[in-house]
């Protein structure tokens, strides 16, 4: 017989993947389960992933598939990166233009020559009822949605659907849904109607994600020259003593902060949110130096780790065959081991202070990923490593051990047709799509 004891829901749940990944055959080829006893508890509270819905947009469908992967190694937490200058891909029944006009781009930069357009212009976004209904199947398997509505900067197609929520008073004014990845000039203006206009948008996006406690409000990557030539960007600084456009920002974000406060959330930011003075009770997701964290920790914040050197999926795990469907951001690799070696705790910190680490996450930024096929390959195998990152105590961590366990599960990953980035850097399913047509 089998006896799962747990103190949660979740507890089972993770149990019975446990049973599953322990399934083997016995000397006469029938399913079994070594008779063993486990005790077994996650590390961390946050072990996510973030997936990039605005450059390149999974189906719903495609996103079931992630889900029920991704709940078998026990990660409970998508952040959704809902909203960028290529595209803003989540319905808002307040302010519908930010789809009617915001999910479209006029083109893509095409596969194999990114400073190069295709000609076809590309429309996907989200309706709320296929929100809810994802966010109802990730629930039922212990995964909490997290929505990333991005502020002030990365906003380029909310502001091309709504300009004069934009810093309409500089020269030459004229917003447009990017057609190339980088980062785009366009920041949302800090005035009140602006700051109106993405309560709307937020009073929306808490109904639909009711069991996330966050918002993440991004802060990442905001140009500041549109508020510096804004007149009445330089207004608001004036009015409320603000230095420099860093103090702007975080002026803009304290005030968003408010606004997801005042609907029963906490704000999880980039760490660009800190530039100008951080609020103490955001959750600073870090991505460049792992230092910050430290930092963040002794001024009194919760900290989610994702440093780029360890896992920004977007950056290749080695070698690879040629060809335009295998083009990415930048050359340099993350090994699978420098993944499962990262250590999500920076050093410096007391037992106490450790607390405020909330977890691990692997960001898989899509610009490169037209199909499932491409976001497969890159995300795994070191998905996995990161899940395990995010739930294995360090002692007992050990990578030989990783590859062997990982090996034993590629007929089931093959079985389901996921195609994982093999040993040898080939797909495992030389079959598959890896390039939009
Ligand atoms: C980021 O990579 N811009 C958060």
């Amino acid at each position: 017989g089998i006896t799962i004891s747990c103190t949660s829901p979740a507890g089972a749940f993770y149990a019975a993947q446990t049973l599953k990944q322990s399934l083997t055959k016995d000397a006469a080829g029938k399913w079994a389960i070594p008779c063993m006893t486990i005790t077994d508890s996650p590390r961390f509270t946050w072990r996510g992933i973030m997936i990039d819905s605005g450059r390149n947009p999974r189906s719903i469908e495609e996103l079931k598939t992630i889900i029920d992967l991704l709940a078998h190694y026990k990660v409970n937490t998508i952040h959704w990166h809902l909203t960028e200058d290529q595209g803003w891909r989540l319905e808002i029944k307040k302010y519908p233009k930010l789809t009617s006009i915001g999910a479209t781009r006029p083109e893509s930069p095409m596969p194999g020559n990114r400073n190069k357009g295709d000609g076809k212009p590309f429309t996907f976004f989200y309706t709320q009822k296929e929100v809810k209904e994802l966010v109802d199947y990730a629930k039922r398997r212990h995964i909490t949605i997290v929505p990333e509505i991005e502020t002030p900067g990365h906003a380029a197609a909310a502001i091309t659907a709504y300009p004069e929520f934009g810093n309409k008073d500089i020269p030459g004014y004229k917003p447009r849904v990017a057609t190339r990845w980088g980062i785009l000039p366009f920041t949302f203006s800090p005035t009140e109607p602006t700051f109106k206009f993405i309560d709307g948008i937020l009073e929306e996006v808490c109904q639909l994600f009711p069991d996330s406690p966050y918002i993440h409000i991004g802060g990442d990557e905001a140009p500041k020259q549109q508020w510096k030539n804004s007149p009445q960007a330089q207004e608001v600084m004036k009015k409320n003593g603000l230095k420099n456009e860093q103090e702007l920002q975080s002026y803009f974000i304290h005030r968003v902060e408010k606004l997801v406060n005042a609907r029963g959330k906490q704000i999880i930011g980039w760490d660009e949110i800190r530039e100008g003075g951080l609020s103490k009770t955001a959750t600073l997701m870090v991505w460049h130096d792992p230092g910050i964290a430290r930092e963040a920790i002794r001024h009194g914040n919760k900290v989610i780790m994702t440093p780029f050197e360890s896992t920004y999926l977007i950056r290749q795990e080695g070698p690879h065959p040629e060809g335009p469907e295998y083009e990415m951001a930048t050359f340099s690799t993350i090994p699978l081991q420098k993944v499962y070696n990262m250590n999500p705790i920076p050093k410096g910190l007391t037992p106490e202070q450790e607390k405020n680490i909330l977890g691990v996450q692997g960001s898989c930024w899509s610009e490169y990923m037209t199909t499932l096929a491409k976001w497969q390959y890159m995300v795994f195998p070191r998905m996995f490593a990161i899940a395990e990152l995010g739930w294995t105590q360090p002692d007992r961590k050990d990578f030989t051990d990783f590859k062997r366990r990982l090996d034993r599960h590629k007929p089931f990953l093959d079985a389901l047709k996921i195609n994982y980035r093999t040993d040898s850097g080939e797909p495992a399913q030389p079959d598959a799509k890896m390039i939009r047509e």
